[in-house]
């Protein structure tokens, strides 16, 4: 039997940007709550919901610094008891967002950690005395910029943050601090909440010798400054499957609940994620196609190596933007934006979707006096900031979106585009990337060849990505033109085949005999 998150389709909210319901100008629970109709009409099967916590918002709430309650900017636990039986009502898995590897520097464990070298909770965090200069511990960068070191002047010791000072890593290697993460799990879970999307999981485990990462020698000036060194010691290091079991202990406690890592690795080292008999995260996330060039070959070979590299039993899953990477339509450019759903969701394995993809929403444009990321703050001009993807979601064409009142200024500016880009405009236009996903998305579900089939490659020409899908006695061919150029497809065996489902206006294809022919940036899917 195939679980909810194998077969289903998870949808990525930024909570701060879907919907504000009291007029604040950040999105809510309530807001949340009110678009769950939404949702179920769009078609998608979970919920992952990002932080939501008590937060000094250093890091927009991956800085918690209480991981049992709401921040009020979202409402109350009350609001939250009750959108989580409001998305079982709507048949909707609810997965929150799990931030093990560091807490606030707000947090009460930390604020008693650096109270002194001898408080019972010092070894709760990484403490490390300076080095013989005085400077920080070894050569470890933090990823916003800087040393992954602060001293704490009061203590005379560093602690480590591998992001923002204001973000200090907890020690998972403490049992007393393990249990105590562990019990966030179990308060979620006892609430009904179906799983957690688990943040950079594979950095929680750090070189217990605290050894120098070693150079980059591929580093230059003007690209990220975290990536002068490779992080051989901070991210992945070989006991990282403890901490995957411990998580995974916990959630096996609980029936049919899901643990998904942010993990950024290439597939040969991510599907180790899954764990040697399986018992480590369900779904080791899998952004290789963000990371992929946009081109035929290129994806191919991907999808093979995935394919080819995950153990037996282990279910894949794939990623085309989330709230740290610039939107698809922007990376791939509009016209290719239609492909690239299609593609995310005719492949084998998980789909996650990020909210307003839907639309084909692109990067906003974000005027330096509105920059919020603390990334673009503290490395500016190398377009590491994350504000154009995180711009609120446009319901309808009125001014601010709906998203929030006229009157109000939300946190980050609505697209410039949101007067024809947003969901009432394209609910209503059976030719809009909406109506398209939305098909796509029914067709998926009723297919069971493109939501549980086998995966194969087809021969192509240059430029185009063609595979099988198969399910018992049914087959699907996807067939994907990521050019702008039309091409000619042969069909891999005579007898023919219909399209079910085009990116284009969904005419049929005039087949010439066994030749296929697609227009520029065209993806079809044929019923064989
Ligand atoms: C990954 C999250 O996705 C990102 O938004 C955040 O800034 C870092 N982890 C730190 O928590």
């Amino acid at each position: 039997m195939s679980k909810w998150w194998q077969i289903g389709i998870v949808y990525q909210i930024y909570p701060r940007s879907f919907q504000d319901s009291n007029g604040d100008g950040v999105g809510d629970l309530p807001g949340i709550e009110q678009r769950l109709d939404y949702l179920r009409d769009l078609g998608v099967d979970a919920i992952w919901i990002s932080p939501i916590y008590p937060s000094p918002m250093a890091d927009f709430g991956y800085d918690v610094s209480d991981y049992c309650d709401i921040h009020p900017l979202f409402g109350s636990m009350a609001d939250m008891d009750r959108l989580i039986a409001a998305a079982h009502d709507h048949n909707l898995k609810l997965i929150l967002d799990f931030v093990p590897n560091h807490t606030s520097t707000e947090h009460p464990w930390f604020l008693e950690s650096r109270s002194s070298r001898s408080n019972p909770k010092r070894d709760w965090y990484i403490w490390r005395d300076p080095a013989p200069d005085g400077g920080p511990p070894n050569n470890w960068l933090s990823r916003f910029g800087g040393p992954a070191w602060t001293l704490d002047a009061q203590t005379g010791q560093y602690y480590l943050h591998s992001f923002l000072p204001e973000q200090p890593d907890v020690n998972w290697r403490n049992p007393e601090l393990r249990a105590a993460m562990l019990n966030v799990l179990r308060f979620w879970f006892d609430k009904g909440v179906d799983g957690f999307r688990v943040d950079v999981s594979y950095r929680t485990m750090k070189d217990a010798q605290f050894r120098d990462n070693p150079p980059n020698p591929n580093w230059k000036p003007g690209m990220d400054p975290a990536k002068q060194v490779i992080e051989t010691y901070t991210r992945n290091t070989p006991d990282i499957e403890h901490f995957n079991r411990w998580l995974r202990e916990v959630s096996d406690e609980y029936d049919d609940r899901v643990l998904i890592g942010e993990i950024n690795l290439p597939p040969h080292e991510l599907v180790a994620h899954y764990g040697r008999s399986r018992n480590g995260l369900h779904l080791p996330f899998n952004f290789n196609l963000i990371f992929t060039p946009w081109e035929a070959t290129a994806v191919r070979n991907l999808i093979e190596t995935y394919e080819t590299a995950l153990p037996e039993g282990a279910w894949p899953n794939w990623v085309l933007g989330n709230h740290d990477q610039h939107r698809i339509a922007s990376r791939v450019g509009a016209d290719q934006a239609r492909v690239a759903m299609m593609l995310l969701l005719t492949l084998r394995g998980t789909p996650t979707l990020y909210y307003g993809d839907e639309l084909g929403m692109l990067d906003g444009d974000i005027p330096p006096d509105l920059v919020q990321d603390p990334w673009e703050k503290n490395v500016p001009g190398l377009g590491l900031g994350r504000d154009p993807e995180r711009t609120p979601m446009p319901w309808t064409a009125v001014p601010h979106a709906d998203f929030c009142p006229p009157t109000v200024t939300p946190w980050l500016p609505l697209n410039a585009d949101s007067v024809t880009v947003n969901v009432a405009s394209q609910r209503s236009d059976p030719g809009s990337m909406w109506v398209f996903t939305e098909k796509l998305i029914q067709l998926r579900r009723e297919t069971a060849a493109l939501h549980l089939g086998s995966y194969q490659s087809l021969p192509a020409p240059d430029g185009v990505l063609a595979y099988q899908r198969r399910h018992g006695f049914q087959t699907r061919w996807i067939v994907l033109n990521m050019t702008g150029d039309p091409k000619m497809w042969q069909l891999p065996e005579d007898g023919g085949a219909t399209a079910v489902l085009l990116t284009t206006e969904s005419t049929q294809p005039t087949f010439t005999g066994n030749t296929l022919p697609l227009r520029p940036n065209e993806g079809v899917v044929l019923a064989v």
